[in-house]
């Protein structure tokens, strides 16, 4: 039996992700959106590429969540992205709200599901659907890592002129622009990135990765990123489901690992058929430890704006 994998948001980020996992062949999707005909139209336009990329996988779309019923992993994209001179914290308190409906019907149909959150800004929205869930942190975490850990191994796998495949990085914090991508723990091949280029060009690759969201938002013009979104969530979805025991960068919900307490921040984590299985504490340098607890103070922020918008007043 194949499982069942609902996306909810059937834009850019949505009926890609939707698109790939479909093609995957072994979790059968449903794409729900509010947008009347949106998401039937896209699954059944994905669906009779069935034939063609050889995937006997469903996919159906769903203006309601009654298809959606009992899935193994829901994917939330519902909200509205980034235009140009939009920060990701511009879109908090309305996707706060999307959020919230989204979960709440997520949590009714679904109740043992596996959610991966991805609509921005990430860290609250992580934060506001782990606690209007309320599942086990294990079982809600998001996407953010992943994909501005790939940025920043696509520019150096391009500065250096190697495979991709031959890149590790790891970048920690919140999906903002003081997330902090660890270059001690940059690799290539195995070989440390310090060795294989001047500090300075790391740096500039660092920043670049950190504004790699918004490069992409000035090129498009009319929205954000999609294709390598939702490669990232196709790859977080392929660990769970496949059980691969993968230890990726996620946002998770942090209980006390690197000093953190009640806050969700991207860390690596292993992710496998229990979802988020372990949060993998690795030593961070003094400064490495400070530019982390400023990108989690951002989160913060964001955090008790949105506490204050739920009148529950700003305590941590
Ligand atoms: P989009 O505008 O193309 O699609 C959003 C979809 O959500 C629309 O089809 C809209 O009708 C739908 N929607 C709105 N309210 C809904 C509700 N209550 N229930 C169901 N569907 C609803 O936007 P795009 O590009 O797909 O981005 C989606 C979100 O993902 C944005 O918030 C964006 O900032 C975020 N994002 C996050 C990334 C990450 O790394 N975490 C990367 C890329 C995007
Ligand atoms: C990105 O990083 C907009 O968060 C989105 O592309």
């Amino acid at each position: 039996m194949r499982s069942k994998v609902t996306v909810v948001g059937a834009g850019n980020v949505g009926a890609t992700a939707a698109q790939r996992i479909h093609g995957l062949g072994y979790a059968d999707v449903v794409l729900v959106d509010v947008v009347p005909d949106l998401p039937q139209g896209k699954a059944l336009d994905m669906l009779e590429s069935g034939p063609v990329i050889g995937s006997d996988a469903s996919i159906i779309g769903s203006n309601t969540y009654e298809a959606s019923a009992n899935s193994d992993v829901v994917v939330i994209t519902a909200g509205i992205a980034r235009k140009p001179g939009m920060s990701r914290d511009d879109l908090l308190l309305t996707n706060m709200k999307i959020t919230s409906a989204v979960t709440q019907e997520v949590v009714k149909h679904s109740p043992n599901c596996i959610i991966i959150a991805v609509t921005n800004p990430l860290d609250a929205m992580l934060q506001n659907i782990y606690e209007t869930s309320g599942f086990p942190r294990s079982r809600v975490f998001g996407m953010a890592g992943v994909l501005d850990t790939a940025r920043f191994r696509t520019f150096i796998a391009q500065e250096l002129n190697v495979s991709v495949d031959d890149v590790q990085a790891y970048v920690l914090g919140g999906h903002g622009d003081d997330m902090v991508p660890l270059v001690r723990y940059t690799t290539v091949g195995g070989i440390p990135i310090s060795d294989l280029m001047a500090e300075e060009k790391v740096q500039q690759l660092v920043t670049r990765a950190r504004q790699g969201g918004g490069e992409i938002v000035q090129l498009l013009k009319t929205g954000s990123a999609f294709y390598a979104p939702s490669a990232s969530i196709t790859q977080m979805v392929e660990a769970v489901l496949l059980d691969r025991k993968r230890i990726l960068p996620c946002c998770a919900y942090l209980q006390g690992e690197y000093g953190i307490n009640d806050l969700c921040v991207g860390v690596p984590v292993k992710l496998g058929a229990g979802g988020m299985e372990q949060v993998i504490q690795i030593k961070l340098t003094r400064d490495e430890q400070a530019a982390l607890k400023r990108s989690a103070a951002s989160v913060k922020e964001l955090v008790d704006v949105m506490r204050k918008a739920k009148g529950q007043g700003a305590k941590a």
